[in-house]
């Protein structure tokens, strides 16, 4: 059985297959890595990398791309859809111990582990300063923000910070959606030097809807 059931029942619906690389993904991993002059021993790893939206854009640069997800359908796709790295792409629960052995250059989670309580968020965390060489950087991108409209509208309260049971809306049958404030990233990324932490709300026009995100750079020192 797949470890994320709804992720899983989504992709066998065609739902949330995202294909085109997120911007905020190629920028910071152009602006602040060395994926452009990747070298041979250059290594990239998506954790819920999901449909692989950001794989082709890695791959532009370097074939040591890893990834992991909590749903064995979108493994089984991105397997066949990508033969030169089937065997780099694992079917697991990236807050438990990594599958396999490696150290990276870049750890990229784009809307991941925003689906994790905070006690599984800092084991993962923790997993991911070993896992990083030195001076390797981890980019998380989407972590909501308890800012955002639908925070406050939560179908179910898990605690102060870990929502559930949305079954319309952005976050429709994902199971668990976690929301941040500074007080809490700060807490989690204690052990990372932090290049950057930007906070965005979004609203518009005609909407009482509010997209608020929290985005960070993090370096292993
Ligand atoms: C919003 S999607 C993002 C997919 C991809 N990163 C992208 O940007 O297009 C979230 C993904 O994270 C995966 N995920 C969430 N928590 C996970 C966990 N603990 N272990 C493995 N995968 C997880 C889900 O299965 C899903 O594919």
């Amino acid at each position: 059985m797949a470890f994320c059931e709804n992720w899983d029942k989504l992709y066998r619906n065609n739902q949330h297959m995202s294909v085109w690389p997120w911007s905020d993904v190629v920028s910071v991993s152009l602006r602040h890595t060395e994926l452009k002059n990747a070298s041979d021993d250059f290594r990239v790893l998506e954790v819920g990398c999901g449909a692989g939206a950001n794989f082709p854009f890695f791959l532009t640069y370097t074939n040591n791309v890893y990834g992991i997800d909590g749903s064995d359908f979108i493994i089984g796709q991105l397997q066949q859809r990508f033969p030169s790295i089937s065997e780099n792409l694992f079917c697991g629960d990236f807050t438990q111990p990594w599958p396999f052995n490696k150290t990276f250059d870049l750890i990229v989670d784009r809307g991941a582990s925003v689906h994790n309580p905070p006690s599984s968020i800092k084991r993962y965390l923790k997993t991911a300063l070993e896992q990083l060489k030195s001076g390797g950087v981890l980019v998380i991108t989407d972590w909501f923000s308890t800012e955002h409209s639908e925070y406050e509208s939560a179908p179910e309260s898990i605690d102060k910070y870990t929502k559930a049971g949305y079954v319309q809306g952005p976050f429709a049958q994902v199971g668990n959606v976690n929301f941040f404030d500074k007080e809490l990233i700060l807490e989690l990324v204690t052990d990372f030097e932090i290049i950057s932490l930007s906070h965005t709300v979004n609203t518009s026009h005609n909407s009482e809807d509010r997209y608020a995100s929290w985005n960070m750079i993090l370096r292993k020192p």
